[in-house]
C-alpha cells in the first residue's frame, strides 16, 4: 500500500482533530507526534495487536524523546469492562501521568473504547490518540469520540464522549488482520452506504471482490468515504441529539444479538450485519420501504461473507427484552433506526413490540440462520 496519506479534519471548534489515513504511519512519529503535548504517554493495546505493532509505535516515540510504556490488555469484546479500564488507570498511576499525559489506543474498537474511556476519566480528562488496527475501527469506532465499556446489562452502557487528539489509521496494519475480523469491518462500511449514500452502496456492489482481496486503492477509497461521512455527521451532531443516531443503523438489533449470544460469540460487525437486515425487514413491515432494497442488502452482506440471518437459537422475546435497554430509547418510547430504502435511513419512534417481534422471528427461508 502506498501513496500520500489522506487527511480529513473533524472540526469541533477548539477540539478539532485530523484523521490521517495512509501507509507506514505508525513508525512515522514526526507525522503525528504534534498531537502529543506532554512527556507522559501510555500505549494501550491488546495481546494480539501489541506483539505486531506496539514496538514500532514505542520506537517512533523514542525518536521524539518520549519513553512510552505499553499496557497490554486481553483481546476482545468479552474483556471490554471496568476491570480493563482499571488496568489502564493503574498503568497511568505507575507512570505518574499528569494532566498533559496522552493515552495511545493501538488496536480495534474495544481497545479504542477502553483506552478512550480511561483517558476521559483520568484527572477528569487527558488526551488520547486513536491508532485503529482493524477495518471496523478505522471506518467507525475510532472517529467521533464515543468511548466506554460494557456492563452485564448491555453494551457500552458505561461511557463518555471524549474526542481524540488525532486518528492515525495505518493501512499496513490491515495486512495482518485475521480474515474474519477483516470481513466483519465491512458491516460498518455497508452501514455508511445504507444510511446516506446510495452511490457508495452501488460502488460496494461492484467492488466487493477487490475489497475482499485487500486491494489498496479500493480499501483507501472505502475507508476515506466512511471517515468523511462520519466526520460530517459528528461535526453536525457530536452528542447524538439527532442525526448521529443514524450511524446506529442495525445496532439496536445488533447489540441485542451480540449480548444475547454472549459477548465474543459473534463479532460486533457480524451482529450489526444481522441487525441491518432486521431493520430493513422491519421497515418493509411498516410500509417504509420495499423488499427489493432488503434483498439487495442481503445480497451485499452475502457477497462480503457476512451473516444475513439471526442465529436460530436466539429467542425473539429475549432479544426484544435486550432492546428495551438500548441507549437510543427515550423513557417513553423505543427509538429505532430504520430506512426508506438504500441511502435513506430515518429515526423512528414508537414502533410496537409486535412489529419488532415479527421482524425478529426467522423467515422460513432462514431456517439455518443465514
Ligand atoms: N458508532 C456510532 C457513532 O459513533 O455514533
Amino acid at each position: 500500500m502506498s501513496g500520500a496519506p489522506i487527511e480529513i479534519e473533524v472540526g469541533l471548534g477548539a477540539r478539532c482533530y485530523p484523521i490521517k489515513i495512509g501507509s507506514g504511519l505508525l513508525e512515522d512519529a514526526a507525522y503525528w507526534c504534534d498531537a502529543v503535548r506532554g512527556r507522559h504517554v501510555l500505549i494501550v493495546s491488546d495481546e494480539h495487536v501489541a506483539p505486531l505493532h506496539a514496538a514500532r509505535v514505542q520506537e517512533a516515540l523514542l525518536g521524539c524523546g518520549v519513553d512510552a510504556p505499553i499496557e497490554t490488555l486481553s483481546a476482545g469484546e468479552a474483556h471490554k469492562n471496568l476491570d480493563a479500564a482499571a488496568r489502564v488507570f493503574d498503568a497511568l498511576a505507575d507512570l505518574g501521568a499528569t494532566r498533559d499525559a496522552c493515552v495511545i489506543a493501538l488496536g480495534g474498537g474495544a481497545i479504542g473504547d477502553i483506552a478512550g474511556f480511561a483517558a476521559a476519566c483520568w484527572m477528569r480528562g487527558i488526551d488520547f490518540i486513536q491508532m485503529p488496527t482493524t477495518l471496523l475501527a478505522m471506518v467507525d469506532a475510532s472517529v467521533g469520540g464515543k468511548t466506554g465499556v460494557d456492563h452485564a446489562a448491555g453494551k457500552n452502557l458505561i461511557g463518555a464522549f471524549h474526542q481524540p487528539r488525532a486518528v492515525i489509521a495505518d493501512l499496513d496494519t490491515l495486512a495482518t488482520l485475521p480474515e474474519r475480523e477483516f470481513i466483519a469491518g465491512f458491516a460498518e462500511v455497508i452501514k455508511t452506504a445504507c444510511i446516506g449514500d446510495a452511490d457508495f452502496f452501488a460502488w460496494l456492489e461492484s467492488r466487493a471482490d477487490a475489497l475482499l482481496a485487500r486491494d489498496a486503492a479500493a480499501l483507501t477509497h472505502a475507508i476515506a468515504t466512511c471517515c468523511r461521512c462520519k466526520a460530517g455527521i459528528v461535526m453536525r451532531d457530536e452528542r447524538e441529539t439527532g442525526e448521529r443516531a443514524l450511524l446506529n443503523f442495525g445496532h439496536s438489533f445488533g447489540h441485542a444479538i451480540e449480548a444475547e449470544a454472549g459477548y465474543g460469540a459473534l463479532l460486533h460487525g457480524e451482529a450489526v450485519a444481522i441487525g441491518m437486515l432486521l431493520a430493513a425487514r422491519l421497515s418493509v413491515r411498516l410500509g417504509m420501504s420495499n423488499d427489493g432494497d432488503t434483498q439487495r442488502l442481503r445480497a451485499l452482506l452475502r457477497a462480503f461473507g457476512l451473516p444475513a440471518g439471526c442465529p436460530p437459537h436466539l429467542e425473539a422475546d429475549a432479544l426484544l427484552a435486550r432492546m428495551r435497554l438500548d441507549k437510543k430509547n427515550r423513557a417513553d418510547a423505543r427509538r429505532l433506526i430504520l430506512w426508506r430504502g438504500i441511502g435513506r435511513a430515518e429515526i423512528v419512534a414508537g414502533v410496537e413490540d409486535a412489529e419488532v417481534l415479527a421482524a425478529l422471528r426467522p423467515e422460513p427461508t432462514e431456517a439455518g440462520g443465514g
